[in-house]
């Protein structure tokens, strides 16, 4: 999950400092860890480098009293996994003698048997970091030859990795490779730069000529330009792509957090997506990257979903939606359990892949298991040049525009509403006639407005969190498409409060968790699917009567629920489930945000976590 960046100057024209750009660069990727952050050059024949713990803003403070000059340099922001955020485990990392400096994203797992065997032959290690093992393992190869080195390193490693690496007898070259992780080079001809990065968001506002490395090729770049060559040090032949990153508005504004921001982006992003993908005229919605005939669409025999985390939400929530419009046996799946399964799948089976980074590690894992058993792939992301569009056959981008704070908001609604026209487009080929699709489709163009209606209700939200803040245990308690929301609304309060918060199927408290209610434990309970809303109140009920505190956020007239939840938050009224999952999910968010604001924590990057989980 850490960012890997290094540039390098060739060509005549008027070289740029390798040390702006590589901090410009970890600026972009920071949201893939902010534990500590470093920089490496190689000044006067010697490695030269500055580390620091903390974000690449502290590192910048560092780096500027030093009028560092590189023409050539090497950076990465962390995300711990092995051994503590301090300076020593900070990358760079060294081989014992500081002739090369490597950055690394990944894990390698056999790096205790080599460190080991290391160890053994008299190496002395200097962190705790499985990093230390690369740069230690090409010292000990080293003989003159940076690719013969490096053929000889890798190979010994397991694991997922992407490294950068210079050395002291190199001073013009930057030696890259990669397995299982990403790492893209980017050229610029204009201004003669080699750019490389875990990912494209560091190229913003930039054309290039860009070489996705493939599974364990290793690249040596120079003055000269880039080599290519297999894991056995064979030389390949480059294709590039042309890539133009858009420069995208990533400006807090008015708003205090990126997270406050991108909650009140939702009416928008979800009009958008509506309004370019709904087909008025057949009642049903498009998707011009969805190679999928209606015959093969008539043929599918299951939906398996796979993501993590908030998009393992919005995967629950479809699959709810697409079995009772489309009739299609559809599960979503926890990707890091579905990557080590042995999962039923036939030519008829379709996966989707959701994912707002299209980076996740396990998501990836999971999608080349499906395509490696024959399934199509339809992947649902947000960032058009992440790994998973590039792997899939059909993709369906978000278009929410940039999702900075860790904690997905818009990414998560935007998700379910592709997935409810998703389901619709479905419908319509298998089960739906002309009218259900207009029905359909008429209740999803709602949806931008109750969005907004949700938002005015924000004084009152931010009133009950600041009342409720000073609970540390939380139950969101919901029935039906409720459930999924609970699940996502918990995943909101944990992540930026750090307080305890679960998502339970009300009907299942009787069954054990019960057990945990007293006047400590708020719950807080989703109102929000109909047919079902009166066995709620006897379950809220239940919980009454053993004193715990209820909080309930239900539909604008709902007074009755005053005899039983010490709060209630009213809500506009959804006509649909579909429409609830939207009103009640920006409620949560809002929530849980006012409720950290309060505690204030770190909001939008809360401690422990990363936008991009590129690791197992
Ligand atoms: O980029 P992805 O959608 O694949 O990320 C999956 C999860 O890591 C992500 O949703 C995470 O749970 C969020 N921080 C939740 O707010």
């Amino acid at each position: 999950m850490c960012g890997i960046f290094a540039h390098l100057n060739f060509g005549e024209l008027k070289e740029r400092n390798s040390v702006d750009v590589c901090m410009e660069g970890l600026r972009q990727l920071e949201y893939r860890g902010y534990d500590s952050a470093g920089i490496a050059g190689i000044k006067d024949g010697q490695i030269c480098s500055i580390k620091s713990v903390g974000k690449v803003s502290t590192l910048d403070e560092a780096v500027k009293p030093q009028q560092l000059q590189f023409r050539l340099a090497i950076a990465h922001t962390r995300w711990a996994t092995h051994g503590r955020a301090c300076e020593a485990n900070a990358h760079p990392q060294f081989d014992q003698d500081h002739r090369l400096a490597l950055v690394h994203n990944g894990i390698i797992e056999n790096y205790a048997k080599i460190k080991q065997t290391l160890v053994k032959k008299g190496v002395t290690f200097s962190s705790e970091t499985d990093t230390e093992t690369i740069a230690q393992l090409f010292a000990h190869h080293y003989k003159e030859n940076l690719l013969k080195a490096a053929v000889n390193t890798f190979s010994e490693l397991d694991g997922a990795f992407s490294v950068a690496l210079i050395h002291k007898d190199h001073p013009d070259q930057i030696v890259v490779s990669s397995r299982d992780a990403p790492l893209v080079i980017g050229i610029n001809d204009q201004t003669n730069e080699i750019f490389v990065s875990s990912d494209t968001n560091a190229f913003t506002g930039q054309s290039l000529r860009v070489l996705f490395l493939k599974k364990d090729e290793i690249a040596l770049l120079s003055p000269d330009g880039i080599e290519l060559y297999n894991k056995k040090g064979k030389a390949l032949d480059i294709t590039f792509e042309e890539l133009c990153v858009e420069e995208c508005q990533t400006a807090t504004g008015e708003f205090d957090h990126y997270m406050l921001k991108e909650i009140y982006d939702q009416p928008l992003v979800l009009k958008e997506i509506i309004h370019s993908q709904s087909d008025e005229t057949n009642h049903s919605a498009l998707f011009e990257q969805l190679v999928l005939t209606p015959k093969q669409i008539k043929n599918v025999d299951q939906i398996l979903i796979v993501a993590c985390g908030s998009s393992l939400h919005a995967g629950y929530l479809a699959a709810n939606m697409i079995e009772t419009a489309a009739r299609i046996p559809t599960r979503a799946e926890i990707a890091s359990e579905f990557r080590y399964s042995d999962p039923i799948i036939t030519k008829n089976t379709l996966v989707i892949a959701i994912s707002q980074s299209g980076e996740t590690a396990d998501t990836l894992a999971a999608c080349e298991l499906a395509i490696d058993r024959g399934a199509h792939l339809v992947a649902i992301c947000n960032v058009k040049h992440s790994t998973l569009v590039r792997m899939a056959p059909s993709t369906i981008l978000l278009n929410a525009g940039p999702e900075i704070s860790v904690c997905s908001t818009k990414a998560f609604t935007s998700q379910v509403c592709v997935l409810q026209l998703l389901t619709l487009y479905l419908a319509r080929i298998r089960t739906f006639g002309a009218s259900e699709g207009r029905e359909f489709l008429r209740k999803c163009e709602a949806i931008p407005h109750l969005a907004q209606e949700v938002l005015k209700r924000a004084g009152s939200i931010a009133s009950l969190a600041e009342k409720y803040a000073r609970f540390t245990k939380f139950f969101y308690l919901g029935r039906q498409q409720m459930y999924p929301t609970c699940l996502e609304a918990a995943l909101k309060l944990k992540e930026i409060t750090y307080l305890q918060a679960s998502g339970l199927p009300a009907g299942e408290m009787k069954h054990g968790a019960i057990a945990l209610i007293d006047e400590s434990l708020a719950t807080i309970a989703l109102c929000g699917n109909h047919v079902t809303n009166d066995k709620l109140f006897s379950n809220l009920m239940e919980i009454k009567a053993r004193g715990g505190p209820i909080l309930a956020f239900a539909p604008d007239g709902s007074e009755s629920l005053q005899q039983v939840a010490d709060d209630v938050l009213y809500l506009p009224i959804g006509e649909s489930d579909e429409q609830n999952i939207y009103i009640y999910s920006i409620a949560t968010q809002l929530f849980a945000y006012y409720v950290a604001k309060n505690l204030g924590t770190n909001i939008d990057q809360p401690r422990n976590l990363a936008k991009s989980v590129t690791v197992e």
